[in-house]
């Protein structure tokens, strides 16, 4: 049965927008973007920025029907992945920008997952000094996650999420029903951030996950157009208080990512997804939490049975461990080398330690990468 399109209102006085989610959305995306953003000229220009998975899929039906209506549009195609968010990407798109007469009336269309996301949100946060952005995610990571709350930017090497900017969307259109294409692993790696969402700030969440596995297994569209939305109020609500990550409450979102962008870092950016690695931080985390007699085990074997059965790994790979710590000293969460760690103190609520012992954490990631070390009572 479809259900209704829901609408998340993030309140950002004159950076507020809305963000749409729904079945079928993008086949009547001319009528919703032009009730969306009244702001629209009677035939607008729009750079729509995609990957080369995407737009066959939706990008290039999506710029075929918008020229249908009156809207001019120019598209650029990035390779698909994580190399994508490079600087030479961006300087091509500029470029291209420049020469397909974009001006700051045009708008970037961003229609793909997060690292088409945070490409075109730089591009569009930075030519001519920033032109609106609308984005369209098509994977579940940035349905839930890197679409929301303005955060885009590329890497440099060897350093995630480097340069950037907080560039808000003007409008976010979510089509659940892209998710049905989505690779499986891509899938699971989305589902990582929702359960992230459970255990820091969302216990019914976290019992919702529990309880509808089969339905998520299955893309259900009545039960993901839940998640979706609820994971979207949820970021709506943590970036509406916090929007430029200055009071502490945004890096709450970052639970399992210290020790996450660590191991993605340290196996090349090329064998573990980023919610992969952030199943395998949040384990982590709560095995620190226990250790710390900061979180009951109880809810740790919850989160562990939960990200199993979502087919997630949390087994850590045969990574450095020095290494590991030294990385994490240099994240850009860590304030002058000092580590910051977000660990949960009861399901639904996190919080924000400093200097947690360093030989604790190596003991902890020791057990990570071979939980049979661990002591009866953390293996219970
Ligand atoms: P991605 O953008 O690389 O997409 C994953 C793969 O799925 C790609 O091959 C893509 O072409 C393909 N794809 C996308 N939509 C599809 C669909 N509907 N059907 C079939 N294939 C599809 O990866 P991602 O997981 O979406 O995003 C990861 C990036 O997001 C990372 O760079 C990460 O740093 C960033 N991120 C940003 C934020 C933020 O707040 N800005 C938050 C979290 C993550
Ligand atoms: N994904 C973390 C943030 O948006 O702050």
């Amino acid at each position: 049965m479809a259900c209704e399109m829901q609408t998340i209102r993030v309140e950002l006085g004159e950076r507020s927008y809305s963000i749409d989610i729904g079945a079928a959305l993008l086949s009547r995306a001319h009528e919703i973007l032009r009730g969306a953003w009244s702001h629209f000229p009677a035939a607008p220009h729009a750079v729509l920025i995609t990957d080369h998975h995407v737009a066959p899929l939706f990008a290039d039906p999506l710029a075929n029907q918008l020229t249908t209506h009156g809207w001019r549009i120019s598209t650029f195609v990035v390779p698909a992945g994580e190399s994508s968010k490079a600087l030479a990407a961006v300087g091509r798109l500029w470029e291209d920008l420049l020469a397909c007469g974009a001006d700051r009336h045009s708008v970037v269309l961003a229609v793909g997952g997060g690292v088409v996301g945070d490409l075109a949100g730089f591009v569009a946060a930075t030519y001519t000094r920033g032109i609106p952005l609308i984005q369209v995610p098509t994977t579940l990571l940035a349905q839930v996650d890197s679409s929301v709350g303005g955060k885009v930017g590329i890497n440099l090497p060897g350093s995630k999420n480097m340069v950037g900017a907080f560039w808000q969307p003007r409008y976010v259109l979510i089509d659940t029903e892209t998710l049905r294409t989505l690779p499986e692993r891509e899938y699971r790696a989305g589902l990582a951030e929702v359960v992230k969402y459970g255990v820091i700030m969302d216990e019914d969440l976290f019992a919702y996950l529990e309880t509808h596995l089969d339905f998520i297994q299955r893309r259900d569209p009545e039960v993901m157009q839940h998640i979706v939305t609820r994971c979207c109020r949820l970021k709506a609500d943590v970036v509406e208080i916090d929007e430029r990550e200055e009071t502490g409450r945004r890096a709450i979102l970052n639970y399992g990512h210290t020790f996450g962008h660590a191991l993605e870092a340290l196996t090349g950016y090329d064998q573990l997804l980023h919610g992969e690695a952030v199943a395998m931080g949040m384990d982590a985390a709560a095995r620190l939490a226990v250790a710390l007699g900061r979180w009951d085990a109880a809810c740790w074997q919850r989160q562990r049975r939960l990200l199993e059965a979502l087919g997630l790994p949390q087994r850590w790979p045969q990574v450095d461990l020095p290494q590991v710590m030294q990385v994490m000293q240099h994240d850009k969460k860590s304030a002058q080398g000092a580590l910051r760690l977000i660990l949960p103190s009861r399901l639904g609520h996190v919080e924000l330690v400093r200097d947690v012992e360093p030989s604790l954490i190596h003991r902890v990631m020791r057990e990570c990468q071979d939980p049979s070390s661990a002591s009866p009572a953390a293996r219970s």
